[in-house]
């Protein structure tokens, strides 16, 4: 790629709960010389707003404020759903993977399904066709029929299917470290090093 960047990705949040995992994720994808292309539905909008202290203004500012971006060679670039203009939209632009962190059971379906009816839904299905990595931590319990089946048809698409779960055999019982090592599996699958928690066995 010809830029200073050593990784692209593209990350979402939807409007499921958990979006601090969202948050996190991003705070450790800043901490790398990483460019990333930032979108959030509505409903994640709305989530944010009801989840955290986000009071409904300028997202990328908070976003910002609540992450810092602590490597001086990362960028985050915040983009409209609505706005199929941009570089992830298109399979000719190359990115190392996205991440969909939560993702809404709707946003799900779109993406099992084709339906590109809004610029996640479509970023993910380019990174399906294009065979990047694509993680889905989809959020939603008990899960129904068609959640199931619509998993298997993204999972059989190539997407890794990785729902919230809980890593609890560590020591810890803060929610945040917990939610930390939970997106250390998420930052495995893309191939990003961390320390979020001791891999087994060392
Ligand atoms: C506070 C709140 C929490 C929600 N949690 C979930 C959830 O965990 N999983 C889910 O699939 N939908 C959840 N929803 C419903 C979605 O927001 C809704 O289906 C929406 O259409 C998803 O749109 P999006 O995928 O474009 O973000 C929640 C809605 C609200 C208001």
């Amino acid at each position: 790629m010809s830029n200073h960047f050593k990784k692209t990705f593209v990350v979402a949040i939807c409007g499921a709960t958990g979006v601090l995992l969202g948050i996190r994720l991003l705070k450790y994808l800043l901490q790398n010389p990483f460019r990333i292309y930032m979108i959030i539905s509505n409903a994640g909008c709305s989530v944010l707003k009801h989840e955290t202290g986000f009071d409904g203004g300028d997202i990328k500012r908070f976003l910002e404020l609540q992450n810092g971006i602590q490597n001086s060679d990362a960028a985050l670039f915040l983009c409209d759903n609505n706005d199929y203009f941009v570089s992830p939209a298109s399979g000719s632009f190359r990115h190392d993977g996205m991440a969909v962190v939560p993702c809404s059971m709707k946003t799900l379906g779109s993406i099992a399904h084709g339906i590109n009816d809004n610029l996640i839904s479509r970023c993910a299905d380019v990174t399906l066709k294009e065979k990047r990595p694509l993680v889905l931590v989809t959020r939603e319990t008990p899960l129904n029929l068609v959640h199931i089946r619509n998993m298997e048809q993204a999972c059989c698409a190539g997407a890794l299917i990785m729902p919230p779960v809980l890593p609890l055999y560590g020591s810890s019982d803060s929610l945040i470290e917990i939610t930390d090592a939970f997106i250390g599996r998420v930052l495995d699958h893309l191939d990003v090093e961390h320390s979020l928690y001791e891999e087994w066995g060392r």
